[in-house]
Formats: C-alpha cells, sequence, structure tokens
C-alpha cells in the first residue's frame, strides 16, 4: 500500500469508500471542492491501484487543519492503513507549519475514538445534535 495524493479519478472509489464506511452520499463537487481547497490535505491509501482509504482535510484557521473525512474500507481495517494514511497526514501539516488538528467524531464511533487517542486527539468538547440523525459529536483537537 503507499499513501498518495487524491486525483479527481479517485471520487468514484472515494464515494463508494462514503457510502460503505461513513453512510453519506456526497455529491462529486463536493470532493473536487475538497481538493481545491487544500490539495495536500486529501491523500489515498492505493492498494495495487485501487483506493481502499482516504483521509480529507481542508485549512480551517491559520495554523489549523480540521479532518473532513477519513476512512478505509471495512474488509481493509485493522491493518495499519489507517495509521499509514494519519502519519502521512501528521507530516504534511508539519510541513505546512499546522499547530493544531481538530475533527468531529459520533460519540458512538469507539473505535474511531480509540483510534484518535492513540494519536494525540482529545476530547475537546460536545457537540450537540450534530449529526443529521440527532447524534451528539466529539470535537477532537490534537496539537503540536
Ligand atoms: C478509523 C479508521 C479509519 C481506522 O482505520 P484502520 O485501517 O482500521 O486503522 P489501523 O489498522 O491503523 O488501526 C486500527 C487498529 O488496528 C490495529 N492494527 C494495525 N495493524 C494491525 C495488524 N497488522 N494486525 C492486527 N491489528 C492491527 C491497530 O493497532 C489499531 O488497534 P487499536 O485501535 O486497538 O489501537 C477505520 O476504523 C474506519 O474507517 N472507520 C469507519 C469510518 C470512521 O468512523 N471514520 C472516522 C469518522 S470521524
Amino acid at each position: 500500500m503507499r499513501v498518495r495524493p487524491f486525483v479527481p479519478n479517485d471520487i468514484p472509489a472515494v464515494a463508494s469508500i462514503v457510502r460503505e464506511a461513513l453512510r453519506e452520499n456526497y455529491p462529486t463537487s463536493l470532493y473536487l471542492d475538497i481538493h481545491r481547497w487544500w490539495r495536500d490535505g486529501f491523500l489515498v491509501a492505493d492498494l495495487d491501484g485501487h483506493p481502499i482509504g482516504f483521509l480529507a482535510a481542508v485549512i480551517s484557521a491559520d495554523g489549523q487543519a480540521r479532518i473532513l473525512m477519513f476512512a478505509v474500507t471495512s474488509s481493509f481495517r485493522k491493518r495499519g492503513f489507517g495509521s499509514q494514511l494519519m502519519n502521512a497526514f501528521v507530516q504534511v501539516c508539519a510541513m505546512r507549519g499546522i499547530r493544531t488538528i481538530e475533527l468531529e467524531v459520533r460519540i458512538s464511533n469507539d473505535e474511531a475514538i480509540h483510534f484518535y487517542k492513540r494519536y494525540g486527539f482529545a476530547i475537546a468538547g460536545v457537540l450537540e445534535k450534530f449529526y443529521t440523525d440527532g447524534e451528539d459529536g466529539y470535537k477532537m483537537i490534537k496539537h503540536f
């Protein structure tokens, strides 16, 4: 597996990971917008030419990045691919002078919360009814 920058040709594969892993359906334009906002912050985990995971982030304020989406196809989890994506992203942030990474996660998503804590993220607050189905979210933050 190699981590590489996202290219627009990845959209069908990335959208299918989003449907399966995040249960969301976004228009093609969203992926193109995120890519345009911060090219280096949109990374794909590529296994023999097939995207099996990705991480998409934007610069949300000066010196601050926000992870918008992060997922690995379920059949490829727990093999270190998510860690490789996160490590590559932290390197991109360091090179860009980012000092804080923020993200939101469903309070029921124990697996992801556990993963993020291992990467130095801490729960910084509760976002009430953050998700469209009414579930609360945690805001998690990592400082460099
Ligand atoms: C969060 C997510 C991206 C992590 O991806 P992943 O590829 O499973 O991550 P990793 O394999 O690097 O790490 C996951 C676990 O597998 C373990 N692992 C890694 N390589 C392993 C291996 N070769 N054998 C056994 N276990 C292994 C890791 O130690 C880690 O365990 P821990 O969480 O108990 O510490 C993934 O769970 C996911 O896509 N979830 C659904 C989408 C989602 O919720 N995204 C976040 C929304 S905010």
